[in-house]
């Protein structure tokens, strides 16, 4: 599948206040792809309809070749090929080993399995030596890394990753990278990434998004976006001025 995300006129309000304004947008398969901008600029909205945990006020949605209907049997259906870590990582109560094994519980791995897999994804973020502590005590950068373990233990064709280290200090946040561009090539996983930091951005990007007050301002290959930005609003954003 070339294209698992396209929008047709994707439009979300709050009250009477539109956040998000979406013409025309495709997301292109097995790539990691990138959405920048500025606080409040619909960048969690836009990621939370992709992820299909928020549903569009108008426009068509097509989601991993289906058009999006937000029927139940739909819905269960693509969200299980599909993970999110989000900004604030939600814990379920239970250890961390339980936490990270709720997925592939809910798919039905056996136990042995499911040992094993847990076991590697706590080894990948470094935190093997937690398995057994109560999710909910961690600090925040501790439960983002459990989220992370979390996402990618079910193996996901999608993951959508909500600033996903940025509670993570910078030797385990350049671990977590090289796994997220591991799994991307390895597994060809479609990677959609919302960050604010903007080395991790061209670090990790394929192609960039860049959006301004829930409108699409410019998208396209990474280093076209970081070198030659189209737009004066981006530019300004990638020099860490105010946009306009
Ligand atoms: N549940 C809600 N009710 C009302 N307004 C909302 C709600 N959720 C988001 N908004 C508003 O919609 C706009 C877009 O929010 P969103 O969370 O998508 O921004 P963002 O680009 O992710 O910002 P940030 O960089 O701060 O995370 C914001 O102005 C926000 O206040
Ligand atoms: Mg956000």
């Amino acid at each position: 599948m070339k294209t698992p995300f396209k929008l047709h006129n994707v439009i979300k309000r709050y009250g009477d206040r539109e956040v998000l304004n979406i013409d025309q947008l495709s997301i292109p398969a097995e790539k990691i792809y990138t959405i920048l901008g500025p606080n409040g600029s619909g960048k969690s909205t836009l990621l939370r309809i992709l992820a299909l945990l928020l549903v569009n006020d108008a426009g068509e949605l097509e989601v991993l070749g289906e058009k999006v209907t937000w029927e139940k049997r739909q819905l269960l259906k693509l969200r299980r090929q599909m993970s999110m870590v989000t900004q604030t990582s939600f814990m379920f109560s239970g250890s961390v080993y339980y936490n990270v094994s709720y997925g592939l519980r809910v798919r039905r791995m056996g136990a042995r399995k499911v040992r094993k897999r847990v076991d590697e994804m706590l080894e990948m973020v470094g935190m093997s030596a937690y398995r057994d502590a109560d999710a909910r005590t961690l600090s925040g950068g501790e439960r983002q890394k459990v989220a992370i373990a979390r996402a990618l233990a079910v193996n996901p064709r999608v993951l959508f990753l909500d600033e996903p280290t940025s509670n993570i200090d910078v030797a385990s946040a350049a671990d977590i990278e090289k796994h997220i561009r591991y799994i991307n090539k390895e597994r060809g996983t479609t990677i959609i990434i919302v960050t604010h930091n903007l080395f991790q951005a061209r670090r990790l990007a394929d192609e960039v998004l860049f959006l301004n007050e829930g409108r699409i301002i410019e998208q396209g290959a990474c280093e076209t976006i970081f070198n030659q930005p189209g737009d004066e609003r981006t530019a300004a954003f990638l020099r860490g001025e105010t946009v306009f």
